[in-house]
């Protein structure tokens, strides 16, 4: 499967002009009373000069609790769109209106009122990786930090025979199944990027790297099969961790802390994962599943679009407030829940 890579629209930025742009960000976020958010995957320059580097739960956390008056979201549209509906008197701006996903768009607000219509009475859990639109017809939303608790939540809440129906991402609802054990109704959507890395790979990497820990983002097309592996006795639970982007940072930290003697982890998630991780955990090495894991959307947000969108205030992610009002309840419930 060919990845997307990161491409560049514009001129490739030189490392030299890179600290005379971050003083310039820097500048005018001061002047303008912003705040820079940056998911793990953005660029690394871009990722240097943000307030708040973390995954989706975190962001959407900052961004309901930021006193600016100015968002800056560098990630891709979902994401400053929940910024948006968390924080609807904010201006949230993002750097470049194209930076998409995939994942976002494999289900439309139509396709999943006409799933609910085929079963009525179920409760929609969405991950956070979809349009307000979608979140609009939603009861709960998920990121990967948390969707195990918030499905344990609903079913102590609503029942053990509610079904459920999650979405979009195939691979993130096998990984809630087997870890709680309960079949749901699951979409079948996935992350191009996410799902381009594959079991092969992961068997080439952790040969050349035998005793190596593994961190897997659940989107990952090898996630089912390494908790196959694990349940047939393959490879050892105990160096096997599913987590999300901030699980991984929450690793790298733990790792540092203890001291322990060098290590290296496997990472199998998007590369951009990587610039956060060795920062936390020099003693660590951290190696990529598959070095041509990289998100073109993530990687639209560049240092010079940054300086763009605060220079002159653009471009603004507004949601309609009669979805905003219906989308902000499932994202609440969640940040709520863990
Ligand atoms: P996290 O929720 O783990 O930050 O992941 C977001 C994402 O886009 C995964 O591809
Ligand atoms: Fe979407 Fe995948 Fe990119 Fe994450 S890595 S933003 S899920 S396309």
């Amino acid at each position: 499967m060919n990845l997307p890579m990161a491409g560049y629209a514009e001129a490739p930025l030189m490392l030299e002009s890179i600290p005379a742009l971050r003083e310039e960000v820097r500048e005018l976020a001061r002047e303008r009373g912003a705040v820079i958010l940056a998911h793990n995957y953005q660029l690394p320059e871009v990722q240097d000069v943000a307030d708040y580097v973390g995954d989706s739960l975190g962001l959407s956390r900052q961004a309901a609790a930021a006193d600016a008056d100015t968002i800056v979201f560098c990630g891709v549209h979902f994401m400053a769109e929940t910024a948006s509906i968390l924080s609807p008197e904010k201006s949230v701006l993002i750097p470049d209106p194209d930076a998409g996903c995939s994942l976002a768009d494999s289900i439309t607000a139509e396709q999943l009122i006409d799933w609910k219509a085929q079963h009525p009475g179920a409760v929609v859990v969405m991950y956070v990786n979809t349009t307000a639109a979608v979140k609009a017809e939603t009861d709960y939303c998920v990121t990967s930090a948390n969707a195990v608790d918030v499905v344990a939540h609903i079913y102590r809440e609503h029942g053990d025979e509610t079904q459920i129906l999650f979405g979009p991402d195939m691979f993130l609802g096998a990984y809630v199944e087997k870890t709680l054990g309960r079949k749901m109704s699951v979409w079948d959507g996935e992350c191009h990027v996410h799902a381009g890395i594959r079991p092969a790979d992961l068997n080439a990497v952790r040969d050349a790297h035998p005793g190596a820990d593994f961190l897997i983002h659940p989107e990952c097309g090898c996630s089912t099969s390494v908790m196959e592996y694990v349940a047939a006795g393959d490879i050892s639970a105990d160096g096997v961790h599913m987590l999300s982007t901030g699980g991984m940072m929450a690793y790298a930290n733990q790792s540092e802390a203890s001291g322990a003697p060098r290590r290296t982890a496997i990472v199998a998630t998007e590369t951009g994962m990587l610039h956060p991780l060795r920062i936390a955990a020099p003693d660590t090495d951290f190696i990529a599943a598959n070095e041509a894991a990289s998100c073109r959307f993530m990687k639209m947000i560049t240092l010079p679009k940054l300086r763009d969108a605060l220079r002159d205030h653009q471009y603004e992610v507004k949601v309609p407030a009669e979805i905003a009002d219906r989308a902000r309840l499932p994202i609440e419930r969640m940040i709520a829940i863990g």
